[in-house]
């Protein structure tokens, strides 16, 4: 069966296309055959970021579709060595439906706790009302300052929750979201500091969905 890997959060814009997008890179770049499957019917932000990606060439070539729904979704997986959502803006019911079909749910989410309760919020409700397993639920920390202090406190508040946090994250850098209007994806970036950071986090959600994959 295809790896299945989700994106989702509660708040709208913490991350979830951008990790989406590299990790459908990643897994391509080692010879996946991989679909993004696209459920922000509203704004399609990476039906269009793919149609950026292969006027300009670049390979590996990502296939991304958009959905409704999660059956129509799960009913093409079969095509594909991995298959990965890229939620909707805002956590709905589907939000359930996703996480329960997934290997992995990454919940991306910023440092402060405006961006931290949200996001713990949204993976209780995925735990405590529709029994999905805490190490199935990832939180991947994106749109990190210059604060070292910022940063370790952050971990430490969600090392207190029963959830698996990500190693790596992303900073916020002009590099990646300048990427990713011209088709890459973040472990795509010239600058090879920053490249290296983001392909931490895309190694570590892979890593962390493939051992569950095989569980
Ligand atoms: N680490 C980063 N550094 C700079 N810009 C970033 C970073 N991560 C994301 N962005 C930018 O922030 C915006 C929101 O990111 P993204 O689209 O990935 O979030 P999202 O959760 O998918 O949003 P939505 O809820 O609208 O679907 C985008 O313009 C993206 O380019
Ligand atoms: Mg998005």
């Amino acid at each position: 069966m295809a790896l299945r890997i989700g994106f989702a959060s509660q708040k709208g814009g913490p991350g979830k296309s951008t990790d989406a997008r590299g990790t459908a890179v990643g897994l391509a770049q080692n010879g996946w055959a991989v679909k993004i499957a696209d459920f922000d019917l509203n704004q399609s932000t990476s039906a269009l970021w793919n149609v950026r990606r292969m006027k300009r060439g670049h390979s590996p070539e990502i296939s991304v579709e958009q959905f409704g729904g999660m059956a129509q979704a799960l009913a093409k997986s079969g095509d594909y060595d991995a298959i990965i959502f890229d939620g909707a803006p805002r956590a709905s019911k589907d939000t359930a439906a996703m996480a329960e079909a997934c290997d992995l749910l990454v919940i991306p989410t910023g440092l402060s706790l405006d961006d931290l309760e949200p996001a713990v919020a949204l993976a209780d409700a995925l735990h405590f009302k529709h029994a999905i397993p805490v190490e199935r639920i990832a939180f991947a920390l994106n749109q990190v300052g210059d604060s070292q202090a910022e940063l370790d406190e952050a971990r430490e508040y969600l090392a207190g929750k029963p959830y698996h946090v990500l190693d790596g994250h992303l900073p916020k850098k002009v590099s990646y979201s300048r990427a990713m209007d011209v088709g890459l994806s973040v472990i795509e970036v010239s600058h090879k500091g920053l490249r290296i950071q983001a392909e931490q986090l895309i190694s570590a959600i892979i890593a962390r969905a493939t051992a569950l994959q095989s569980k």
